[in-house]
């Protein structure tokens, strides 16, 4: 039998300890994973992202080839290891270092998608003979954070919030690490984290609806991208990691959770996802008389843009800027900021090049420090962006003859809700004709679930406005226009083009 010894665990907050059996010959990582303990991974164990850090104190292993490649030689001797690579062969203790997670706010809030008091009263019941008391739950799994509301179903009363990191983050912090994570045997393990997860949300939710008097819930609708649609579901997710990207199912799927009747919405394409279809539901924006653009930035930005029910979407790659895993140890909002303030005062040029002597080093604004290498995330990003709308108007404009100018900017998810307006327009990432339209909007995400749970109960043929959403939307390939190479350079410095 293997040899087993044990890992004593530090975490960040202090004088709390974890002690994980561990058997000799397996990797750091691999025992912190079994024990659910999340920490972020961008390469999968490869040791090439050194994102998986840990400090042995005391005794510490031998560390590896590509350790001492990665790792400063300093560094190495006060006990810093990859925990991808650590083998320990005795006793350990061990400190976790990661601390990008503790700045990750769960965002439940939205502006949009309230619906208040919804059927009529006949005789005590209410439209699917509801009555009240009885309840829902809405579920938006995002790749970084999961986001659960219990709701009594007539009023539309939050009566209980649940949130926490998505578990699947210890296998990648964005859904190309996952599908690959999935592609390479782990879908199981995926499916299990994120099913778990919600278990938990149910189960507090169990004991908040005996507080309100509320029944058992009587349906949860889900609304997620679709890489994560693909591991709630144990689809395979072979073929999203590929060209032509195709999913293996995207429609609305009913199906049973923990004994509640569930519905995942559906999507659109591989990269516009359920999450996004509950976001324009949740705006009403199939039904809107008016120009609008739906933003949704994330380590991939959906881009929407419609009126008079006609949609056109898109998406792109948009890296780690509007995360909060930037050099640093900063959010996406605090270096746009940040960002914003160091082009004001000329210490970034045009071309995005910190002046001497902050270069090397980078420099401090507001307490965070702000590096060469943030700077050209926001810039890579904010070209996606900004290319992502160009397209987006033009292809509108030419279809659509009756296209007037846009009226509203909806801005979702949790980094256009702490974003600043006036820096995001000074780096470049929003138009500024369009500053005075945007409207942040929360997480519309949530917002979609939860109307669509609501709904489900009064009939399920109220879904079918979903329906309408996907039959009346068209998704382009941002990446294949041709002039992308062009528009998205161009839109890369800190100066505006085409506007
Ligand atoms: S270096 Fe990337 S997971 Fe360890």
């Amino acid at each position: 039998m293997s040899e087993q010894i044990t890992i004593t665990v530090q975490t960040k907050k202090a004088g709390e300890e974890m002690h994980l059996l561990h058997t000799v010959g397996r990797t750091v990582l691999e025992t912190l994973r079994e024990s659910g303990i999340e920490l972020p991974s961008l390469c999968s164990g490869m040791g090439t992202c050194g994102r998986c850090m840990v400090r042995f104190i005391g005794y510490a292993p031998l560390p590896s080839q590509t350790e001492r490649g990665r790792i400063e030689p300093d560094r190495l001797r006060e006990g810093y290891r990859l925990s991808c690579m650590a083998k320990p062969v005795k006793n350990c203790v061990i400190q976790l270092l990661f601390k990008s997670e503790e700045k990750i706010k769960v965002l439940t809030e939205s502006t949009v998608g309230s619906m208040e008091g919804m059927g009529r009263e006949e005789d005590g019941d209410y439209y699917g003979g509801l009555k009240q008391g009885s309840s829902v739950i809405a579920v938006d799994i995002g790749t970084t954070t999961i986001a659960m509301r219990l709701l009594e179903t007539v009023s539309g009363r939050v009566c209980d919030t649940y949130t926490c990191l998505n578990p699947q983050r210890s296998y990648g912090t964005d859904v190309v690490e996952r599908i690959r994570a999935g592609s390479d045997g782990k879908a199981q393990q995926l499916q299990e984290l994120v099913r778990e997860a919600m278990r938990k949300g149910m189960n507090q939710f169990f004991q908040s609806a005996v507080n309100n008097k509320l029944c058992k819930s009587k349906r949860m609708a889900i609304a997620c991208n679709t890489t994560m649609g693909h591991l709630l579901m144990g689809y395979s997710t072979d073929t999203l990691g590929k060209s032509p990207f195709t999913p293996v199912n995207i429609a609305l799927t009913m199906f049973d959770f923990e004994g509640v009747p569930a519905a995942l919405l559906p999507g659109i394409s591989a990269f516009v996802g359920g999450d996004i279809v509950a976001g324009l539901y949740a705006c009403d924006l199939h039904k809107a008389q008016k120009t609008w653009i739906f933003l949704d930035l994330g380590t991939n930005a959906e881009m929407a843009i419609g009126n008079g029910g006609r949609i056109l979407c898109t998406a792109a790659a948009a890296g780690p800027a509007f995360e909060g895993k930037g050099e640093g140890n900063t959010t996406g909002p605090e270096r746009i900021e940040a960002i914003s303030h160091l082009l004001k005062e000329g210490i970034i040029d045009e071309t995005g090049l910190l002046q001497e002597p902050y270069f090397e080093s980078g420099i401090e604004v507001n307490d965070i420090c702000v590096t060469q290498k943030d700077i050209r995330d926001i810039q890579m990003a904010k070209a996606a962006v900004r290319a992502g709308i160009h397209f987006l108007e033009e292809k509108f404009a030419v279809s659509m003859p009756e296209y007037r100018p846009i009226e509203k900017v909806y801005l979702a998810g949790g980094f256009g809700f702490y974003m600043d307006k006036e820096a995001a327009v000074r780096v470049g990432l929003i138009p500024p004709e369009l500053e005075d339209k945007l409207e942040a909007a929360g997480n519309t995400s949530l917002a979609g679930a939860e109307k669509a749970a609501r709904k489900m109960c009064m009939d399920i043929k109220e879904m079918r406005e979903l329906d309408d959403i996907i039959g009346n939307c068209e998704v382009f390939n941002l990446a294949a226009q041709e002039d992308f190479d062009k528009v998205y350079i161009e839109y890369m410095n800190f100066v505006r083009f085409y506007k």
